[in-house]
C-alpha cells in the first residue's frame, strides 16, 4: 500500500477509535493530518483551535493563514509539505493540551511519522518541540537545526516559535519569519550532508 493509503487507514482507525479519545465526542471532532504523502518536511503543530475543528482541517484559522504564507514564500507550498498537530481534536477554549491528552493522541502521530518518514521535522511551538527535545527551552534553540535519535533512527528537527506567538508581537513576528527563512539553505546543507561522516556521527545539536 502506498502512503496516501497507509494514512487513509490510519485516519479510519482513529476515527473509529474516538470514544476511547480524551476531547472527542464524535469522530467528526477528529482533525487529521493534511499534505502531501510523500512530503519530506513534516510540521507539527499543537492542537485544532476553533476554525479548524469547523473545518476539519489543521492550520486554517488565523495562525493556519499565517504559516501557509510563510511556508510558500519559503519555496514550500503547503500542499507539498504534511501539516499535523500533537493532538487531534480542539481543546476547550483552547487551552494548552494536558500531558494525558497529549499522551493518547501520540500512537496517532507516530504513526504519522512512521508512515511519511520525514526528511525535517518542522515543530511549532513548545508542545511538539518537547516530543523530541525534551529538555530546551524554545527561546534558546529555535530556528536551529537539530539532529536528534528518536525511536532508534536519527532525524532533523527544527523548532520554530508558534506562529500564534508571532502574531502576538512584531519581535516574535521578525524572528518567526527570520526562522522560516533559512529553511532553503538547511535543505541544501541536508542534501550536501547525505551519506558524509558528519552526519552519521551522533551530533546532538547543529549549526544553523
Ligand atoms: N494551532 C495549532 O497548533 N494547530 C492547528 O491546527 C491550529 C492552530
Amino acid at each position: 500500500m502506498d502512503n496516501a493509503g497507509l494514512l487513509e487507514e490510519l485516519q479510519q482507525k482513529l476515527e473509529a477509535a474516538y470514544k476511547t479519545l480524551p476531547l472527542a465526542t464524535q469522530k467528526t471532532d477528529i482533525v487529521h493530518g493534511e499534505g502531501d504523502s510523500r512530503a519530506k518536511i513534516m510540521c507539527i503543530g499543537e492542537a485544532p483551535g476553533r476554525e479548524e475543528a469547523l473545518q476539519r482541517r489543521p492550520f486554517v484559522g488565523r495562525s493556519g493563514k499565517l504559516l501557509r504564507k510563510v511556508l510558500e514564500e519559503v519555496g514550500l507550498p503547503p500542499a507539498k509539505v504534511f501539516i499535523s498537530n500533537i493532538v487531534k481534536v480542539r481543546p476547550p477554549e483552547n487551552r494548552d493540551p494536558t500531558p494525558i491528552e497529549i499522551a493518547a493522541y501520540r500512537p496517532y502521530l507516530n504513526q504519522e511519522l512512521e508512515i511519511l518518514k520525514p526528511e525535517i521535522i518542522v515543530t511549532l511551538g513548545r508542545f511538539s518541540m518537547a516530543k523530541f527535545l525534551p529538555e530546551v527551552k524554545i527561546s534558546a534553540v529555535h530556528g536551529r537545526l537539530h539532529k536528534v535519535q528518536w525511536e532508534g533512527v536519527d532525524i532533523f528537527v527544527l523548532p520554530m516559535y508558534h506562529p500564534a506567538a508571532a502574531l502576538r508581537s512584531s519581535r516574535m513576528m521578525e524572528s518567526f519569519i527570520a526562522d522560516f527563512k533559512k529553511i532553503p539553505k538547511i535543505l541544501t546543507w541536508i542534501k550536501e550532508q547525505r551519506g558524509t561522516e558528519s552526519l552519521k556521527q551522533g551530533i546532538k545539536e547543529i549549526l544553523f
